[in-house]
């Protein structure tokens, strides 16, 4: 369980996600913001079509950084990156997107000016045409959206900006998202809402790489987890056999976890 496994292994006969299909395959990653000082070091991460999963570990560990490379926006040095069998190491950010990958980043994700149409207008600046159509579905899954589209992000409250930064991740029909903190600084109750989107994004079959600092909510939700430290992964697993091991519990849960 330590090691980096098979990402199906606990999948059993869950239906309806289509298990199998890796679609993202990250090795031996090696990046950092400053020649020399590598913050990743080492990193492997898979995530398969369709799955949920999640990185956690202290502050500080390089989940974020982790993330904005698997998304082009800190340079690698190191390791390979697949993205649907095709090699996207060192690909820029545009040509990530494009591909099927969306990004949700912790703070300052949406255009706070703008309002909610005019943010997910913005995510799909690549591809015009695809906008109205979207709108639908994502007003669909996100109702609030709909009933504000007119009104300034700016002028939302936290977890209703989260849901705008989701629904413009989602503009462009990404096949995998990655997401960082997408509770924090919510209250207990919109980050009931985040998760129970999230969970609805993932049921249609979007891909979800998730950074949680909710780490307890966040692996039992998941069907694997990572655990980060210091750059490198420490444990690897199915997210609820995360959540039960004792020594992930004891150092980066707070405690075991009941039942
Ligand atoms: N923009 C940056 N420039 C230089 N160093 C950074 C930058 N962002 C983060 N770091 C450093 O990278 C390390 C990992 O940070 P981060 O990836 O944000 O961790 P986490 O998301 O796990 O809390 C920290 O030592 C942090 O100081
Ligand atoms: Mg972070």
């Amino acid at each position: 369980m330590a090691e980096a496994n098979g990402p199906n292994e606990a999948r059993e006969a869950e239906e309806p996600k289509e298990a199998g299909t890796l679609l993202l395959e990250a090795r031996d990653l090696l990046s950092g913001y400053v020649p020399e000082v590598d913050i990743v070091r080492g990193c492997d991460v898979e995530v398969a079509a369709g799955e949920l999963v999640s990185v956690i570990g202290p502050n500080g560990a390089g989940k974020s950084t982790l993330i904005k490379s698997l998304f082009g926006l800190v340079p690698v040095r190191g390791g390979t990156i697949y993205f649907e069998e095709n090699e996207v190491t060192r690909f820029p950010t545009h040509r990530l997107v494009e591909a099927g990958i969306g990004y949700v980043p912790q703070t300052e994700n949406v255009f706070p000016t703008l309002t909610v149409e005019e943010n997910l207008e913005m995510g799909a600046y690549l591809r015009p045409k695809v906008i109205q159509e979207r709108y639908e579905e994502l007003f669909e899954w996100f109702p609030i959206l709909a009933e504000r589209r007119s009104q300034r992000a700016g002028t939302m409250s936290g977890g209703q900006r989260q849901l705008v930064a989701l629904a413009r991740a989602l503009m462009l029909q990404p096949s995998l998202l990655l997401l960082d903190e997408p509770s924090a600084g919510l209250s207990p109750a919109n980050v009931d809402v985040i998760f129970d989107r999230i969970q609805l994004i993932n049921s249609k079959g979007v891909a979800i790489l998730m950074v949680e600092q909710n780490a307890k909510r966040a692996l039992a939700m998941s069907d694997r987890g990572y655990v980060l430290e210091m750059g490198q992964n420490r444990f690897t697993g199915p997210g609820e056999e995360l959540l039960n091991d004792p020594k992930v519990a004891d150092l980066y849960l707070g405690g075991r976890a009941k039942g």
